[in-house]
C-alpha cells in the first residue's frame, strides 16, 4: 500500500548555517484560560449543556465538554523560518513534547523510547510513564521524499493550549529516518481533517472543534518572519496558535473566509490569481492550493513556477540538492501575490528570497511539482510558510473554511524582534473532552492513497 509522501526539504543548515540546539530540559506547557468570572445565564447555559453532553457521553457514546473555552500556544520559529513548532503534553502525568504545527497533514505522532539512534537527543515518549496509555496495536507508517516514521497507534491523554482530550489517538513512532526530527522536537501535529488521516484517528483540534469545545469552532496562526534577520538565531519565537477564538489584536480589517469547496481533507482552498512583479501567471482552471504551515515554501505546477520566474531577469533553474527549484539574482526584490475568494495578499520579498546560494544569486521560495492533479486529493498548489508569514490565517471548523486577514502592527512588530524562545508550561486544565475514539471512514482515504503522489507537509531539518 502506497502512502502520501511528504515533502523533505533541506533547510538552509545545507548551506551552512548554524545546527541543532540542545534539546530543552523540563518542558511544560503555556496555558491561557479565559474562565467567565460572573455566573450568568449564559454560564447557566453552558452548565446545562455540559450535563447534557455529560448524560449524552456516559449513555449514549457521544463526545462530552464541560465548557466552552478558548486558549493558545506560544510558537517556536525552527532554523530561520524553515519550521514552526508548538507543544503540547501527553500521558498521566502529563509529559509535554515539542511538535511541528502542520496543517497540511492530519497525524499526531511523537517519538516513542523504542525509537533507535535516529531519535538520539530527542525527547521520547515513554508509554510506560502513562497510566492513561492504551495501546491500539495497528501499525502506522508515514512515506517521505527522504524518509520515513513508522511505529503503532495508541491512545491517551493529550492536553494542548488548556485543553485536555482523553482518549486522543496519535502514533507513538519507533522507526525514524536519521535526520527526520530535529532537537528539541519530538513529532508532529496535523492540524488537516481527519479523512486524510493515516491513523485513521480523528485529529485532536478536530476532536475540540466537533465537541464544542471551543468558544469559536476555530483555530487561527500567527507565524513569524526572521529570514531576513542576520542576527536570527536557530530558535526564535514563532507566533502564536490560538484555539476558539481569533485575536483581534493581531490582525485589521475583516477576516475573508473562504469555503472549502467540497469534503474537507487538506485546507484547500481555490487560488484565483497570482501575480509576479503586477504580472498575471496564467493558471489551469483547477488551481487548487493546499493551506499549509508544515511546509516552508511554495510549490507549484512546473508550467506556472516557470511562468513565475520567466517574469525575473537573470533566473535560471537551480541544480544538485536544489533541482526543481529556481536561482534568481539576489539585487531583485520579488514580489509576489495571491487571489483567494477575490482579495489578493501579497508575499514579501525577503520571502520570497528563500535561500542566499552565492553572494549574488538566491533560491526562490517556489519550486516545482508535478504530483498534484488539481484536485482536493492531490492539490496542485502548496502554500506553505513563506506566504502564511504575510497573513492572519484562520482554519474554521463549520463551515470548513479558511480565513485570512491583514496583520497588525502589533503582530507584523513581532517579526525579528531579540526575544526569548517561549517556554512551555503545563497550565490547568479549562475545558476536556472525551474522544469517543470512533474510526474514521475509510472511504476518502482510500481514494486518497489510490491517487496520491505528492502531499505536501513537513519541513525537516538535516
Ligand atoms: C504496542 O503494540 C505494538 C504492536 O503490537 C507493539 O509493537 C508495541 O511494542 C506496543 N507498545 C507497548 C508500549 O506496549
Ligand atoms: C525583513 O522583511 C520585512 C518585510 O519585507 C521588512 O519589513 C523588514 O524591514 C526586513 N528586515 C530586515 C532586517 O531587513
Ligand atoms: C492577543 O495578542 C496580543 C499581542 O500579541 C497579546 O498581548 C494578547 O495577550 C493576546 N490576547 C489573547 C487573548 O490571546
Amino acid at each position: 500500500m502506497s502512502l502520501p509522501l511528504v515533502l523533505l526539504w533541506l533547510s538552509l543548515e545545507t548551506l551552512g548555517a548554524p545546527t541543532d540546539s540542545a534539546p530543552v530540559a523540563g518542558l511544560t506547557i503555556p496555558l491561557v484560560r479565559r474562565n467567565p468570572t460572573t455566573l450568568d445565564v449564559e454560564a447557566l447555559g453552558q452548565q446545562a449543556k455540559a450535563q447534557r453532553d455529560y448524560v449524552n457521553n456516559k449513555y449514549f457514546g457521544g463526545q462530552s465538554t464541560q465548557k466552552r473555552s478558548s486558549g493558545y500556544n506560544l510558537i517556536v520559529d525552527q532554523g530561520y523560518d524553515s519550521g514552526y513548532y508548538g507543544s503540547l503534553a501527553i500521558g498521566t502525568p502529563p509529559t509535554s513534547f515539542e511538535v511541528l504545527l502542520d496543517t497540511g497533514s492530519s497525524d499526531l505522532w511523537v517519538a516513542g523510547t523504542s525509537c533507535g539512534q535516529a531519535c538520539d537527543g530527542i525527547p521520547m515518549f515513554n508509554p510506560s510513564s502513562s497510566s492513561t496509555f492504551k495501546n491500539q496495536s495497528t501499525p502506522f507508517f508515514i512515506q517521505y521524499g527522504q524518509g520515513e516514521a513508522a511505529g503503532y497507534v495508541a491512545t491517551d491523554t493529550v492536553q494542548m493550549a488548556g485543553f485536555s482530550v482523553s482518549n486522543q489517538g496519535f502514533a507513538v513512532v519507533d522507526t525514524v529516518s536519521q535526520g527526520l526530527l530535529s532537537a528539541p522536537v519530538s513529532g508532529l501535529l496535523g492540524l488537516a481533517w481527519g479523512s486524510i488521516a493515516s491513523s485513521q484517528q480523528t485529529p485532536l483540534w478536530q476532536t475540540l472543534a466537533s465537541s464544542g469545545a471551543w468558544d469559536t469552532a476555530e483555530f487561527a496562526v500567527q507565524l513569524t518572519r526572521y529570514t531576513n534577520d542576520t542576527n536570527a538565531q536557530e530558535l526564535e519565537p514563532g507566533g502564536v496558535l490560538t484555539m476558539g477564538y481569533t485575536n483581534s489584536s493581531l490582525y485589521t480589517g475583516q477576516i475573508e473566509y473562504i469555503d472549502i469547496p467540497g469534503e474537507p481533507s487538506y485546507w484547500y482552498l481555490p487560488l484565483d490569481t497570482v501575480t509576479v512583479q503586477g504580472a498575471s501567471i496564467p493558471l489551469t482552471s483547477s488551481s487548487i492550493a493546499a493551506i499549509d504551515t508544515g511546509t516552508t515554501n511554495i510549490a507549484g505546477p512546473v508550467d506556472a513556477v516557470q511562468a513565475i520566474y520567466a517574469q525575473i531577469p537573470g533566473s535560471q533553474p537551480a541544480t544538485g540538492s536544489w533541482t526543481g527549484y529556481y536561482q534568481f539574482p539576489c539585487s531583485t526584490q520579488v514580489s509576489v501575490s495571491f487571489s483567494f475568494g477575490g482579495t489578493t495578499w501579497s508575499m514579501s520579498p525577503a520571502d520570497f528570497a528563500y535561500a542566499p546560494l552565492s553572494s549574488s544569486q538566491c533560491i526562490g521560495a517556489f519550486f516545482e511539482t508535478s504530483s498534484g492533479t488539481g484536485n482536493s486529493a492531490t492539490p496542485s498548489w502548496i502554500i506553505g510558510d513563506a506566504f502564511l508569514k504575510n497573513v492572519y490565517s484562520v482554519f474554521r471548523y463549520s463551515p470548513p473554511a479558511v480565513g485570512f486577514a491583514a496583520l497588525s502592527e502589533t503582530a507584523i512588530a513581532e517579526n525579528g524582534v531579540n526575544a526569548p524562545v517561549p517556554t512551555p508550561t503545563i497550565g490547568s486544565v479549562s475545558a476536556a473532552v472525551t474522544n469517543v475514539g470512533a474510526a474514521l471512514p475509510r472511504r476518502e482515504l482510500s481514494s486518497i492513497l489510490a491517487g496520491i503522489a505528492l502531499t505536501a507537509s513537513i519541513t525537516l531539518m538535516l
